[in-house]
């Protein structure tokens, strides 16, 4: 079948809007019509050349929720008309880490996926002839994808895309390292470094295990604002003195639980710093750039705090992102403040201009 699709072309240049060519899925997979999509830092970055594992053309976009329009053979647990999220994180429920309830890194397709394929080696994505290449397993800047059944998550249709699609990447990160990761206990007081999608989810998170007090910390005032709105109970700006006001603020101790939302390695030390002796753990979600080390001073950890990373916020996503989603029906979160401008796949690289603008937490393209 034919469909629109925005297409990165050429690395440091605009996504190209254009019809393309997207084949029937095969066994195990699902072709999905997408309804709405996030605009992510991933897609940016990929999108600028910086990324050293990238690679083109493909079709960018990994935040994508939709309704089920076909199934090929053996897919078992969807069927058509279902609304499901997309998984950049699989969950095959067989592989030895999906059996084990300590991670969510599926084994199952990684290679296949990294390098741009669909699990069986090839891609369903064409224009006269030549393939184009499927981005984290998911490329959702189009009207429809074919994707594996396993990186799909089966969702309420009670949920509006434009929320549901937060789901897939961000959002559900941050509130899986405050509930997973960290298992956050109630009572604790968390500090959150970063209040862009991942740190206010990691703030939602904490909320909703019952931490007493979730300090935020961030260079931008209107974040932090959106931070109050999520669940925190104060606010810090940024910068070289962070680390002693939290310090004073827990008498001197620091925090039970921090968590690193920037992407920074020198704010990653910052969140090790501020994690109380004895028992602080330090919750790492930022992606750092290539080769970038973390410092941390080993007395730090001798004195008992720990560091832990979190991909995806060790969400098995097929169990546990429509858990999430229904938590957030249950009005337990409150997902407006999220989506700051709603754009039409046309309108793609506007999306990526807003985000380096830092105008707003996310743009969700609207698909149908
Ligand atoms: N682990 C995962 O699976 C996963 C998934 C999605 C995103 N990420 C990563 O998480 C990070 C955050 O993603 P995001 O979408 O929320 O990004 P974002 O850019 O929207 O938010 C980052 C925030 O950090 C703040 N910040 C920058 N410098 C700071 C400082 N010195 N002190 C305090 N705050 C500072 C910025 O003002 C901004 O609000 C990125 O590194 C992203 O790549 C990881
Ligand atoms: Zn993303
Ligand atoms: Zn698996």
């Amino acid at each position: 079948m034919k469909m629109r699709a925005a297409v990165l072309e050429e690395f440091g240049a605009p996504l190209a809007v254009q019809e393309v060519e997207l084949a029937e899925p095969r066994a195990g997979e699902v072709l999905v019509r997408l309804h709405a999509c996030g605009v992510c830092h991933t897609d940016l970055y990929t999108a600028s050349g910086a990324d050293p594992s990238g690679y083109a053309p493909t079709v960018l976009g990994h935040e994508g929720a939709g309704v089920v329009e076909a199934v090929g053979p053996d897919v078992a647990d969807l069927v058509p008309g279902d609304h499901v999220v997309t998984l950049f994180s699989p969950q095959c429920r067989e592989c030895i880490h999906c059996l084990d309830p300590r991670t969510n890194l599926c084994l199952a397709i990684r290679e296949e996926q990294n390098k741009g394929h669909l699990p069986d080696g090839t891609t369903r994505i064409s224009r006269d002839g030549e393939e184009i290449r499927s981005f984290m397993g998911c490329s959702t800047f189009a009207e429809y994808t074919v994707m594996p059944e396993i990186a799909l998550a089966k969702v309420s249709p009670e949920a509006p895309f434009e929320h549901a699609c937060l789901f897939a990447c961000g959002l559900s990160t941050g509130l899986g390292a405050a509930i997973n990761t960290a298992a956050v206990q109630a009572g604790s007081t968390c500090a959150v470094f970063g209040a862009g999608m991942v740190g206010l989810g990691a703030v939602a998170g904490a909320r909703l295990q019952g931490a007493e007090r979730i300090i935020c910390v961030d260079l931008s005032p209107q974040r932090l604002e959106l931070a109050r709105g999520q669940g925190a109970t104060d606010l810090i700006e940024g910068g070289e003195g962070a680390v002693e006001r939290i310090l004073e603020m827990t008498g001197g101790f620091g925090a039970d639980y921090t968590f690193e939302a920037t992407g920074n390695v020198a704010v990653m030390r910052q969140a090790v710093e501020a994690a109380r002796m004895a028992w602080g753990l330090c919750t790492v979600a930022g992606v750092a750039g290539k080769g970038e080390t973390l410092d941390v001073v080993p007395r730090l950890l001798i004195t008992g705090r720990r560091i832990a990373g979190s991909s995806f916020g060790g969400v098995k996503g097929r169990d546990q992102v429509p858990v999430l989603v229904d938590r957030y029906l249950a009005g337990e979160i409150d997902l407006d403040p999220f989506v700051s401008h709603r754009i039409s796949l046309d309108e793609v690289n506007r999306g990526f201009e807003l985000m380096e603008a830092q105008d707003g937490i996310r743009s969700v393209i609207e698909l149908a």
